[in-house]
């Protein structure tokens, strides 16, 4: 060997193979197959419950989790999506149509893809759909092609307030339009309330309330009752806060909180994906609802005054009056940690500083495994220095306490729980949604990044595959 007569030029290059070997490896682990079966990634951690007697090659296949096939549709709908250069349409329109429906119809959507070429789906965010509805590519379906169609059939079994979004690509098709609102009325709707709803989305040309830049105004007179149905369609956190009176915090994700107190001078932080109801009575000189300082919804008058969010927040841990959340969060059947951290590595083959679940990068992040019918506990630590818009599929969570101060206020229901840098949250629920459901960071960039994870019920099994032909990519 050449090298042989120079120790030197030797142990240098032994010191870079020492190096290069060892971050060969790690590439080449890191590398995912050219498609994979979710339910057969990552590390199985069955929270400290009972082990399956099932393999995950059987069982009940996702695309069997539908809802009643022999059930006529009580609303019918078609979203047409297309894509109009480097933005999407949903039936011509960015935000696409509001879809409404009374609680306990079956709601049936079906989607037509006239020209995304990466392929669409449809994700009922918030509503907890039958898993073969769930509208995840590669995990729930597979990504509708351009000139094919899918038809979505769910149960709509909570009144409140929802979004649709895309689930493949969603990180791109998601921030460049594909989206819209989902209203779900109860059974009883308050009379003489005025309802508006107020989409939020950044698209390239700035920040937009309904697809407009805003200021938004709806008639209202002094006196009148309004609730205001807000959806945080991007990638951050939004404050939200009213001008000119005080208000209340109606509903969060779709839950209503027992009985909401006023709040002045504080604003609400919407999480990425959240939704919050606000009650506001309109005075005198009217009201203004403020999101973030750059649109708002003005109640009849607009009181003027700076738009400038308090600096104070809501903090819903102590807000309203409890109420019994329906089953017992402290006789967990399991319970997980979902702790996120980041440090470089490979992601795929491809160097960066990546997100973490508990140590790990994806794919080996932890496969959550339930039984029906558990209940479920997670303590959701942020140990990185970003927040993070935590968002479970298929199932709403109860906050039981935050870095152990319990909760104190009403149930605090959730589906998108913003989870700062430092913080722990402990949430709990019951496993009553069998499948196959993500549970991911929805700063979508970061779900890119590999802040995703899931919750898997033992005995279902998968029908599709990440990856491959069809190119199902649901970051
Ligand atoms: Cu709003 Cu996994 O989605
Ligand atoms: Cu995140």
């Amino acid at each position: 060997m050449a090298l042989r007569g120079h120790p030197r030029l030797w142990l240098a290059s032994a010191a870079t193979a020492a190096l290069v070997v060892p971050l060969a490896w790690f590439w080449q682990d890191s590398l995912l197959p050219d498609s994979y079966d979710m339910a057969a990634m990552g590390e199985v951690d069955w929270g400290g419950g009972p082990r399956s007697q099932h393999s995950h090659h059987h069982g009940t296949p996702v695309a069997e989790l539908t809802a009643d096939l022999d059930r006529p549709a009580d609303v019918t709908e078609t979203l047409t999506v297309r894509q109009e250069g480097e933005g999407y349409t949903v039936n011509g329109t960015s935000p696409g149509p509001v879809l409404e429906a009374d609680v306990g119809d079956l709601v049936e959507v079906t989607l037509v893809n006239e020209n995304v070429e990466d392929g669409t789906t449809l994700h009922w965010h918030g509503i907890d759909v039958p898993n073969a509805a769930d509208g995840v590519a590669g995990v729930t379906q597979d990504a509708v092609g351009a000139g094919e169609e899918l038809t979505y059939r769910f149960v709509a079994d909570q009144a409140g307030s929802f979004w649709y979004h895309s689930h493949q690509v969603s990180h791109e098709q998601v921030r460049r339009g594909l989206l819209g609102a989902f209203v779900v009325h109860p059974k009883n709707p308050e009379p003489d309330v005025a309802e508006h709803l107020a989409v939020l989305h950044e698209y390239d040309s700035g920040p937009t309330l309904n697809g407009e830049a805003g200021p938004e105004t709806v008639a209202a007179s002094p006196g009148d009752e309004v609730r205001v149905r807000v959806v945080n369609t991007d990638n951050g956190i939004t404050p939200v806060w009213v001008t000119g009176a005080p208000y209340r915090v109606l509903a969060v994700d779709g839950t209503e909180v027992n009985e909401p107190g006023e709040v002045t001078d504080r604003s609400y932080a919407l999480p990425a994906g959240g939704r919050v109801d606000l009650g506001v009575t309109v005075p005198e000189g009217g009201a203004r609802v403020d999101f973030g300082g750059t649109t708002a919804m003005v109640l009849g008058e607009d009181p003027g005054g700076a738009t400038v969010a308090p600096t104070d927040e809501l903090d819903l841990l102590s807000y309203g009056e409890p109420a019994d959340p329906g089953f017992d969060p402290g006789a967990a059947d399991r319970e997980f940690d979902y702790r996120i951290g980041r440090r470089p590595g490979f992601l795929d083959g491809v160097p960066g500083l990546w997100w973490t679940v508990n140590g790990k990068m994806y794919p080996d992040v932890p496969m959550y495994m339930v039984s029906e019918g558990d209940v479920v506990v997670f303590d959701v630590e942020n140990a990185s220095d970003d927040a993070h818009p935590m968002h479970l599929h298929g199932h709403h969570a109860v906050v039981v306490s935050r870095d152990g101060d319990p909760a104190t206020g009403s149930p605090w229901w959730v589906d998108s729980l913003e989870v700062r840098p430092g913080e722990t949250f402990r949430i709990a629920f019951v496993a009553d949604n069998p499948g196959i459901w993500m549970d991911h960071c929805h700063n979508l960039p970061h779900a890119v990044e590999g802040l995703v994870a899931h919750l898997m019920y033992d005995g279902v099994t998968s029908s599709y595959r990440v990856g491959g032909d069809l190119g199902n990519e649901p970051e």
